[in-house]
């Protein structure tokens, strides 16, 4: 069967199989963690749920998941955390263990190479703690294997002896809380996801609630900020906290040097022009992308890895960082046959859309 990733191509555009080396993805647009904003990420943290800015029905019901947990003396059922980059997966296992009151060992799937591994962590956890493992879709099936009956009953088998004495003998360990963060729920097996009694997926924010955060962020780096251009950032963050702080960080850049040096809307929308930020939130890799939907391939379907290579970037940031953006504004389609250019980019890009009679209306 034919997925959208591998989507056949209607016509086949001019320009097709130019291969160029990717790009490594937009530096300011893109939610990835960039290696020298690692400490200031972390001091932006907020540090409970009443910090932790929208997500509401999440946070509602978080409450009552701790409280009920708290109430029984038993630690959060297992916790697994979907959404894309920088929507606060990380902030938020903190914030649960935070609010239970107890410790988080962290780890990720890359790290977890030997059963090993994962056993010395295990065997190290007290009773309540949280094992966090982010990117939690890339454990292989072996370690997989061992967190299927530490998640269900707390113990993991060790073997012992050797030869014909080899046997397996179980080891309990405490109970525990496992919170997993991915940012490719549809990559995690069914089995490992069967076993999170708590899934939660995070949404992409609102600009009123970035605002709230942009505001916050202002506040504890001591950036002088007006409210209306707090909503001007945000509104061009692309609902991710992290890509609204950063630009928080870029703006007031401008208007240190260019402005006064207070963050107005004034400042934040020359700052954001001159970054190639558009008043939508789009940025140049988002309009080549429409560019090629739109003029080469005039709405007809294309796989994700040719795209890619049309607009000189990575299939991976195209599809979790780009992707969700213009899917999200009604710019873009995916279909089983592959992405496709919506009305609404043909209007943006100012092409009639085929099948449009030029005055709106479709035949
Ligand atoms: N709800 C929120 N309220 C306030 N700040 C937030 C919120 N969510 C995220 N942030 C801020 O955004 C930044 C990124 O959050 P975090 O590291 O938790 O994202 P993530 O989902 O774990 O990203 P990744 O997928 O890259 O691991 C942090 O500095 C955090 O302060
Ligand atoms: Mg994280």
């Amino acid at each position: 069967m034919s997925t959208a990733r591998d989507g056949q191509l209607g016509n086949p555009p001019e320009g097709r199989g130019r291969e160029a080396e990717p790009t490594a993805g937009s530096p300011l647009l893109d939610g990835h963690l960039h290696d020298e904003e690692a400490q200031l990420d972390r001091s932006l943290r907020p540090r409970t749920l009443d910090e932790y800015v929208g997500q509401h029905a999440i946070k509602g019901n978080l409450r009552v998941f701790i409280l009920a947990a708290r109430d029984r003396g038993e630690p959060l059922d297992h916790t697994l955390l979907y959404g894309a980059p920088g929507l606060g997966k990380t902030t938020l296992a903190n914030i649960l263990a935070n609010e239970m009151g107890v410790k988080l060992k962290a780890t990720s799937g890359p790290a977890l190479e030997r059963p090993i591994d994962l056993l010395v962590i295990l065997s190290s956890l007290e009773p309540g703690d949280v094992l966090f493992i982010d990117e939690i879709h890339r454990l292989s099936r072996v370690i997989e294997e061992i967190l299927y009956p530490a998640m269900e009953d707390f113990t993991f088998d060790r073997i012992v002896g050797k030869g014909t004495a080899e046997r397996t003998r179980k080891i309990r360990i405490p109970p525990f809380t496992l919170i997993g963060a991915t940012t490719r729920g549809g990559n995690l097996s069914a089995p490992l996801r069967a076993r999170f009694g708590i899934p939660l997926h995070l949404d992409h924010y609102k600009p009123d609630e970035l605002a709230a955060i942009v505001t916050r962020s202002a506040g504890l780096t001591k950036i002088e900020i007006r409210e209306d251009g707090a909503h001007e950032i945000a509104r061009r963050a692309r609902g991710t906290p992290r890509v609204a702080n950063r630009l928080l960080r870029r703006v007031r850049d401008f208007a240190q040097v260019d402005g006064e040096g207070i963050v107005t809307r004034e400042i934040a929308d020359y700052a954001l022009g001159r970054l190639g930020i558009d008043e939508r939130g789009l940025d140049e890799v988002d309009r080549r992308i429409l560019d090629t939907l739109v003029h080469k391939f005039k709405g007809n379907p294309v796989g994700l890895d040719t795209l890619a290579a049309m607009v000189n970037e990575e299939a991976g940031n195209l599809e979790e960082v780009y992707e969700p953006y213009l899917l999200q504004m009604g710019f873009l389609n995916r279909t089983p046959r592959g992405r496709t250019a919506t009305p609404l980019s043909f209007k943006l890009l100012g092409v009639v859309f085929p099948g449009d009679d030029g005055q709106g209306k479709l035949w």
